[in-house]
């Protein structure tokens, strides 16, 4: 294509070349001519550009195709769903979601000068990569991914123990002191163990609606921080117990407000330290660390684990109470006065993008009405198809094929299959923690999974996968176990 082009291109030149040695006398047409075929050559150059750069595209003409269309699809799902949201998609992996002029943009960022801005630019290819990604992924820290992690006890264990100062991990025996009481085996759950999850947030939002029941009615439910439940608040945010996410600033509180709830599982999003391990030696509920966040980057978004961990169990998630209706400046809570917050807008718009790429489903007041209906919502198969479209524009068809499911895996480890202990519970746990519940959802038998999750684990040949850092794409670490150990 390039070489064809070169020779038009030279072709033109010999023409003006031609063309100059005409005649002197007409100097003024001659400099029209001249600078006729000076345009021509500017011209064929800059379309010799173009065509170049699309002949590159034309490999992937297959791929660019199938994005586009999943891009039209998630652009009409924005402006039916979007209550006001407008999505611009400037090329096949690219789009802008805007909100429309006159919203009331008040949040004020002390750090950069601005107000929130009304527009947000996002790239759909790597987005619906990281999305899928996390529905294979385990999300919760274990002693196989320390182990096979490089630098993963002396290191990585260290940054999750509060208080443990520059001594980090040395003496390793001493860090799994700190960690025993919350570090399972291996993973505790399955991708694809429930078919669907409620997260709820904890957005004052939930008192102008009745989603309890709609809320219970889900395989799990997920919940955040202190959120009370309650015979008071039952008929808006239910009463079922089963996950509940937490920052350590939580631990005070934590006895009071799971008032005897032994079930609930707790999941710490940031870090132990002495209070929580004092608080979980008194109560009998599984407690686990989260795996993947990013250490050191604040509170913000922080909504968005609780998505990553029912992502990583659940085929659907429905989100409950976060603050994605239009007109608040401020964010409320269900149970207490209000507070003042993060970016209201930017919130919205990523979960819209997030709803309209198929990874959550969002209720709020001003959906409660709508009919249950996500048919504007890119189907499955729609979103297998646009994954593995992106997935061979960032990798390459032929990378793609021989890497498999494992391509992101950076780092490999293999587990002891004879190694067949219980995956949680240590010798070493208080009077109170023997009749800890772990049974409930902690690793069924095989036969007793889903089949969804079965298949899964037979496709993945026993494999799981763990991200090294939060958000990054790339950089897995997967664990080989054998299919022996769990039949
Ligand atoms: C924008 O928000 C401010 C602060 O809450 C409020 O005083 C003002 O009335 C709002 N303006 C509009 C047009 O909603
Ligand atoms: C490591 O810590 C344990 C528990 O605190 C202690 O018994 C042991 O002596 C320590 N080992 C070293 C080498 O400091
Ligand atoms: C604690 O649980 C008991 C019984 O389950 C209930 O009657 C009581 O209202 C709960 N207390 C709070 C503060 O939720
Ligand atoms: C543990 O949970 C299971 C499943 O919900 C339940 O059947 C069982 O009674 C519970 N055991 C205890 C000791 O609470
Ligand atoms: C996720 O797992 C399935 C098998 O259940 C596999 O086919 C697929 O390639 C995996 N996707 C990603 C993004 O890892």
């Amino acid at each position: 294509m390039r070489s064809l082009h070169l020779q038009k291109n030279s072709n033109h030149t010999n023409g003006r070349r031609a063309s100059v040695s005409v005649s002197a006398s007409a100097i003024p047409r001659l400099v029209c001519v001249a600078v006729f075929f000076a345009l021509l050559v500017f011209l064929i150059q800059s379309s010799l550009f173009n065509v170049n750069r699309s002949s590159i595209d034309l490999s992937f003409k297959e791929e660019i195709s199938v994005l586009s269309n999943f891009q039209s699809t998630v652009q009409q799902c924005v402006a039916n769903r979007g209550l006001g949201l407008t999505s611009h998609v400037t090329d096949h992996c690219k789009l802008i979601l805007k909100f429309p002029p006159g919203t009331n943009s008040t949040w004020y960022n002390e750090q950069f000068k601005i107000f929130e801005p009304l527009e947000y630019h996002y790239d759909v290819c790597e987005a619906i990569l990281l999305w899928e990604q996390y529905r294979n992924m385990t999300t919760v820290l274990t002693r196989d991914y320390l182990d096979v992690r490089p630098d993963g006890w002396l290191d990585y264990a260290a940054k999750r123990i509060a208080q443990l100062g520059a001594d980090k991990c040395y003496n390793q025996t001493l860090c799994e002191e700190h960690l025993n009481l919350i570090l399972p085996a291996k993973p505790p759950f399955h991708p694809r163990q429930f078919r669907s999850c409620a997260v709820v947030g904890n957005s004052g939002d939930l008192l102008k609606t009745e989603f309890g029941k709609e809320i219970d009615n889900h395989d799990i439910v997920i919940r955040d921080n202190e959120a009370p439940v309650n015979k008071k608040y039952a008929k808006h945010v239910g009463l079922r117990r089963d996950f509940r996410l937490v920052v350590r600033g939580a631990a005070r509180n934590m006895i009071k407000i799971l008032n005897g709830s032994t079930d609930e599982v707790l999941i710490i999003k940031s870090v132990t330290h002495r209070d929580f391990n004092t608080m979980i030696k008194s109560i009998p509920n599984p407690v686990y660390l989260f795996q993947g966040i990013v250490l050191r980057r604040g509170a913000k978004g922080t909504g968005m684990k609780s998505i990553e961990l029912a992502l990583s169990m659940c085929d659907i998630v429905d989100i409950y109470g976060f603050t994605v209706d239009p007109g608040y400046t401020e964010w409320t809570r269900y149970f207490s006065t209000p507070r003042k917050g993060h970016n209201p807008l930017q919130g919205r718009a990523y979960y819209q993008l997030l709803e309209c790429l198929g990874v959550i489903r969002i209720h709020s007041p001003m959906r409660a009405q709508r009919k249950q209906d996500w048919s504007d919502v890119p189907s499955r198969e729609m979103i297998s198809k646009a994954h593995a479209a992106a997935l061979c524009l960032k990798r390459g068809r032929a990378d793609q094929a021989a890497l498999g499911q494992f391509g992101s895996c950076k780092v490999w480890g293999n587990v002891d299959p004879d190694n067949t202990g219980p995956i949680s519970g240590s010798s070493d746990m208080s009077e109170v923690r023997k009749y800890s519940n772990y049974s409930k959802w902690e690793l069924m038998p095989f036969g007793s999974l889903r089949k969804e999750a079965q298949d899964h684990y037979v496709q993945m040949d026993g494999v799981s996968l763990y991200k090294m850092d939060g958000n990054k794409l790339d950089d897995l670490v997967c664990v080989r176990h054998s299919s022996k150990s769990e039949v």
